[in-house]
């Protein structure tokens, strides 16, 4: 049976999405190839790119042509040269670069997002370098996935933890604990924009030397503390302020119920536990990053999922917190939650 072809609906937009990891690709190879870093000392025309990258002619024209097309780089009468958006995010110079996160897209997600069918028959994470459990320790073996995701993760704090530092009213706090702070990226940036703060990072014991060699790299040794420790199995440290960032979306919903009370629980009254994440609306429609983000923790955790807002208000009720109140950050990707224990 034949049905009509509506002319008016243009197959384009299925065309572009059904192949976006093109796109998606030539970005990331483009980080890997370090074109961005390269360009950042003024435009190159299409022969001194390719030797300054040791590229093959036959690819190289339409290589860099796509990447004008999709808007990360500029053409100038032959030249080519980072557009805005590239300059500030993907050259390796700058403090707001997200190569980190691009090679962990690169390396790790790009494949398992090709079991993503897989993943939604079995409900089971398809990442490799998961343990049995799916467990972090697991993934702390693996050297190569280790280094992309602590520069993941320091790309996203490098550009949360400015905001977080100017939207919290530190100056009624004298100290805090970043649970889940990695090597500490957060901390350092929180400790230098409010130096009244003492700040601390609490994570797996195999964090520790990551933590004390970039401690070191920013000329803060020994300024803060790190408590080395498994946020299920041991209590979490008594401090004024906690940060759960980018946690409690690795867990499922029960280990979630449980984190946010260890916090109550370690908390003073007055203090203050901060949580973000990529939260969805409430609405679970319209930030397609946070559901997309959400069908990610699928693919490579064995409980997570992104959430709402209203999901988390229950478990901080649930928990004995009082007053909670959400600000949008990073340009509404994502959501920062503050919820204060009754003092
Ligand atoms: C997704 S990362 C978030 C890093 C950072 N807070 C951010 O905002 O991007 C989760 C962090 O939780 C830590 N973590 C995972 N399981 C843990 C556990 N059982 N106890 C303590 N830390 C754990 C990981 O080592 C990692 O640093």
């Amino acid at each position: 049976m034949t049905t009509q072809t509506d002319a008016a609906i243009s197959p384009k937009p299925i065309l572009e999405l059904g192949t976006a990891f093109f796109a998606a690709r030539a970005l990331q190879a483009a980080v890997e190839l370090e074109l961005f870093t390269v360009l950042s000392d003024g435009p190159a025309t299409e022969p001194e790119v390719r030797e300054r990258l040791g590229l093959h002619e036959r690819g190289s024209r339409d290589f860099l042509d796509a990447l004008v097309a999709i808007g990360l780089l500029t053409r100038e009468d032959g030249r080519y040269g980072n557009a805005p958006l590239a300059a500030q995010y993907l050259d390796q110079g700058r403090d707001s670069y997200l190569g980190g996160w691009m090679a962990m897209a690169s390396h790790m997600l790009y494949p398992v997002w090709s079991r993503l069918s897989d993943g939604l028959r079995t409900g089971q994470p398809q990442a490799q370098g998961l343990g049995d459990d799916g467990s972090f320790p697991r993934i702390h073996q693996d050297a190569a996935f280790f280094a992309d995701f602590t520069s993941a993760m320091d790309a996203y704090t490098g550009m949360i933890g400015p905001e977080l530092a100017r939207v919290f009213d530190w100056s009624q706090y004298k100290e805090f604990t970043d649970v889940g702070g990695a090597r500490g990226n957060l901390a350092a940036i929180l400790t230098r924009s409010h130096p009244h703060l003492g700040g601390a990072v609490f994570d797996l014991p195999n964090l520790q030397p990551l933590f004390t060699e970039h401690m070191a790299s920013l000329g803060l040794a020994g300024k803060i503390q790190f408590h080395p420790g498994n946020f299920f199995t041991d209590a979490l440290p008594s401090t004024q302020v906690i940060v759960f960032g980018h946690v409690l979306h690795d867990w499922d919903v029960n280990e979630r119920r449980q984190l946010v009370q260890k916090a109550f629980e370690a908390l003073p009254a007055g203090g203050t536990l901060l949580i973000y994440d990529r939260m969805m609306d409430d609405d679970r429609q319209d930030r397609a990053l946070s559901l997309f983000g959400s069908l990610n923790l699928l693919l490579v955790t064995p409980g997570g999922s992104e959430y709402t807002l209203a999901d988390c208000r229950v478990w901080l009720a649930g928990a004995g917190f009082s007053e909670v109140t959400a600000t949008p950050i990073l340009g509404d990707t994502e959501t920062l939650v503050a919820a204060r224990k009754a003092g």
